[in-house]
């Protein structure tokens, strides 16, 4: 996994500041709230201005965010994520704009309810919800997000497991059923199995019918068998390209090498999917195989997230929380998941 340049973030004592920069009243209370806050290679921790539920919005009272490596890779300038447009403030080139404006990183997160939007329906102040916020700003106290890309909080899942929900899962979703049209009976390669992406795409993929084979660490081989994988290569040890021919599907969430790889191993007219890249689309033609990569097309967010919680609730879909973070913990947070071996998703604790 690529490393960034984090050391040029560091972590200042909080001096208040609203969220468009002003500078908030040492009494600031109940319209403000505390976040991590990137600028200029430095993340800080501040005081801000409490964002509104606006129409068609909620405003969530956050408990724990999800950490993703899309957080870091942001806040180092990297626009690896901006396929998804909005991303930060500015869509294509959002890294850049990582380095200049003050941007609150986090992507998911579970909470409760603090306020309603004109115009949503189905939620209530109160609700515990999981929330998918693409304009980011989970590393704080209060988000607002569009109601359609929020579900609600299965019982079973706690509020830290219910954080590292949404962001992987949707990638997940939608590579596997969205981009190679997943049916059950078909041989899926995750590769990455172990970590957030991978975790959900095992489960994804075992929900749907389908027969699951991961690569990990050989310490992972259970803990991905335990999520439905029936076979888990190590790759420490072993090439899975010497092993396996005419998969259906690969899921890619390693790296471009692991996805040239991939493409040798995937039948004629099956699908390789990623999070990290892809071969050029003259070698997949040559090979007859359809690539794609994570789009916003496909299953709305809404429904998405309420699948994956119903199977939550039923304890077919589990998120294993590696490590638990601090708000002020954010750059530990981020070198742990620079290291590149969260097994499952790390998160920050907001308000407990
Ligand atoms: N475009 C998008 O919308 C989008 C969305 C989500 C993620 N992404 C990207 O997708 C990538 C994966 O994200 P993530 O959240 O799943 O990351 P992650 O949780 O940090 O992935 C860590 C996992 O990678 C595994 N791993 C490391 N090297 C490996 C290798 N050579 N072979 C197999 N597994 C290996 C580790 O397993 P071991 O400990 O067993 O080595 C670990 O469990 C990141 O680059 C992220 O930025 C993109």
């Amino acid at each position: 996994m690529r490393i960034h340049p984090l050391s040029v973030i560091v972590l200042l004592a909080a001096t208040p500041v609203g969220a468009g920069g002003s500078v908030v009243g040492a009494d600031a209370g109940a319209n403000t709230m505390r976040a991590a806050l990137v600028s200029a290679g430095k993340i800080q921790i501040r005081d801000v201005a409490r964002p509104v539920a606006g129409r068609g919005q909620v405003l969530v009272n956050i408990r724990y965010a999800g950490v993703n490596p899309g957080d870091w890779k942001a806040a180092g300038g990297s626009s690896d994520e901006s396929a998804m447009p909005g991303v930060l403030s500015g869509g294509a080139g959002a890294g850049a704009a990582a380095a200049s404006v003050s941007v609150i990183p986090g992507v998911d997160a579970a909470g409760v309810i603090a306020a309603v939007g004109r115009g949503v329906t189905g939620y209530r102040i109160g609700d515990a919800v999981i929330v998918w916020s693409q304009a980011r700003g989970t590393y704080a106290q209060y988000v607002a997000v569009p109601a359609d890309t929020i579900t609600l909080k299965p019982e079973r899942l706690s509020f830290a497991e219910a954080a590292g929900v949404a962001h992987a899962g949707l990638a997940a979703w939608n590579l596997l059923i969205d981009q190679a049209k997943l049916r059950s009976g078909q041989t899926v390669l995750v590769l990455g199995g172990a970590g957030g992406v991978g975790s959900a795409a095992v489960q994804i993929a075992t929900n749907s019918g389908a027969h699951v084979i991961a690569t990990a660490s050989a310490r992972n081989a259970e803990y991905l068998k335990a999520l439905g994988a029936s076979t888990v290569i190590d790759y420490s040890a072993q090439h899975f390209e010497d092993q396996l021919r005419k998969v259906d599907i690969a899921l890619d969430t390693v790296d471009m090498d692991n996805a040239y790889r991939a493409l040798a191993v995937v039948r004629r007219g099956g699908h390789l999917v990623s999070t990290v890249g892809l071969p050029l689309p003259a070698q997949c033609a040559a090979r007859e195989v359809i690539c794609s990569g994570r789009t916003l097309r496909g299953t709305p967010i809404r429904l998405a997230l309420k699948q994956i919680a119903e199977w939550s609730q039923a304890g077919i879909f589990r998120v294993n929380v590696d490590r638990t973070f601090e708000l002020t913990q954010v750059l530990e947070a981020w070198q742990y998941s620079q290291a590149g071996h969260t097994r499952g998703k790390s998160v920050i604790r907001i308000n407990h």
